[in-house]
């Protein structure tokens, strides 16, 4: 396919894997909170999820599913994928989502230490979290309490729903799954040292640190098969401790991007939550860790935070630190941002007046309905 030279360079078709992909915008998870108390995806859900891509993303990353139904939730209304009924919520989600044309792949997720849905946590080691539960999400709020430690069964357990999970989304049709490394998740608790006491196998060195997410990548790609995307997110901040850098900077970098790419990653996501790309896709020591990731796997990596931005966007693909960019709350508001983009039309500021009525689906609606009727009366 030829493409218009002054096209912005988001807007080219791109690879991930053997994945073709309409153009290199994607919308980050984003958890909404939105599903059945029983984690069963809504008709909303799919009808939201099937908005970005009439809007024109190249690919949607499904918010954060929790993989089995005893630990793993983080919280009230998050959709799972671990029983029948569930899967068949999804159903109604990426049929949406195939039948406009685009690409959607689930993000998998275990909240260890920070879940705010159950009574006990469970946790690499009985380390308090930093930080108070998050405000917009329940049931549980407040400070965070000590979680339980995990024993060597719950960890083959928690690899068990992890790949359960993901042979799940591949029956119900997603196109892969983004195992969720980041953000101070179960996962990346491993990754952390402040919060793995633990030996060796899976404490200690960074390599231990980052054994369980290499193992999980790697039973999902021996379960799933070579045509099934399988993809991580990492990331160095915290949601609740956004100025956490790795250590060991581009040493410790090294040694977690190879681990994730020799276990079979089909590509690397680094997630930017608090205070955008530049800040947390670096090293303190100004390395940006996106092109690091990309120049020593050969891995497609996808880059995050305030991307919804052209000029940054059109920066970080032509540099060539990154090979796709992932929009979060921007594309809230603006669900058709590459439409918008492939026009010219301005991109609406995001405000956190959309959570006014919650992080909900049904709350964005409330805010939208209200909006609408300001600028009905004001017009
Ligand atoms: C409401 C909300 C929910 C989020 N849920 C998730 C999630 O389920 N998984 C995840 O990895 N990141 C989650 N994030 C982080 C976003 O994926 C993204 O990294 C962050 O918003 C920064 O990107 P942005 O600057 O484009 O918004 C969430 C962010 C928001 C605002």
């Amino acid at each position: 396919m030829t493409t218009h030279p002054n096209l912005h360079p988001a807007l080219r078709p791109g690879a991930l894997q053997h994945l073709q992909l309409a153009n290199r915008y994607v919308v980050a998870p984003m958890s909404r909170a939105s599903a059945t108390d029983d984690g069963i995806p809504t008709e909303a859900m799919a009808r939201y999820y099937a908005g970005f891509a009439t809007g024109g993303f190249g690919l949607i990353i499904a918010e954060g599913a929790y993989t089995d139904l005893c630990h793993a939730q983080a919280y009230g209304n998050q959709p799972g994928l671990c029983n029948d009924a569930q899967e068949a919520g999804w159903q109604g989600v990426t049929n949406a989502v195939h039948r406009a044309g685009r690409r959607i792949i689930l993000q998998l997720i275990h909240a260890g230490a920070v879940s705010q849905a159950v009574s006990v946590p469970h946790a690499p080691s009985a380390v308090r979290p930093t930080g108070k539960m998050l405000d917009g999400y329940g049931p549980n709020r407040g400070p965070y309490g000590t979680p339980r430690a995990l024993s060597g069964q719950d960890i083959r357990d928690i690899k068990a729903g992890f790949v359960q999970a993901a042979v799940r989304a591949q029956s119900v049709g997603f196109d892969g799954v983004e195992v969720h490394c980041a953000n101070g998740y179960l996962l990346d608790q491993f990754l952390t040292p402040e919060t793995n006491l633990r030996d060796a196998p899976y404490g200690g060195s960074v390599e231990n640190r980052i054994r369980l997410t290499a193992e999980i990548i790697a039973d999902i790609r021996a379960a799933t098969g070579g045509g099934f995307l399988t993809g991580v997110r990492l990331s160095q901040a915290k949601a609740t401790q956004p100025d956490y850098f790795w250590h060991g900077g581009l040493a410790d970098a090294a040694l977690i991007f190879a681990a994730v790419a020799e276990a079979g990653a089909g590509f690397i996501h680094l997630a930017s939550e608090v205070k955008g790309y530049a800040y947390h896709s670096s090293t303190p020591d100004g390395d940006n860790l996106c092109h690091f990731a990309r120049v020593t796997t050969g891995l497609p990596v996808i880059a995050n935070g305030g991307l919804q931005d052209p000029d940054l966007a059109r920066d970080v693909l032509n540099k060539g630190e990154a090979d796709f960019v992932a929009i979060g709350k921007a594309a809230m508001n603006n669900p058709d941002l590459p439409d918008r983009i492939a026009r010219g039309r301005p991109v609406e500021t995001f405000t956190y007046d959309l959570f006014s009525h919650g992080v909900s689906i049904e709350g964005q609606a409330k805010w939208q309905a209200e909006r609408s009727g300001i600028m009905a009366v004001g017009a």
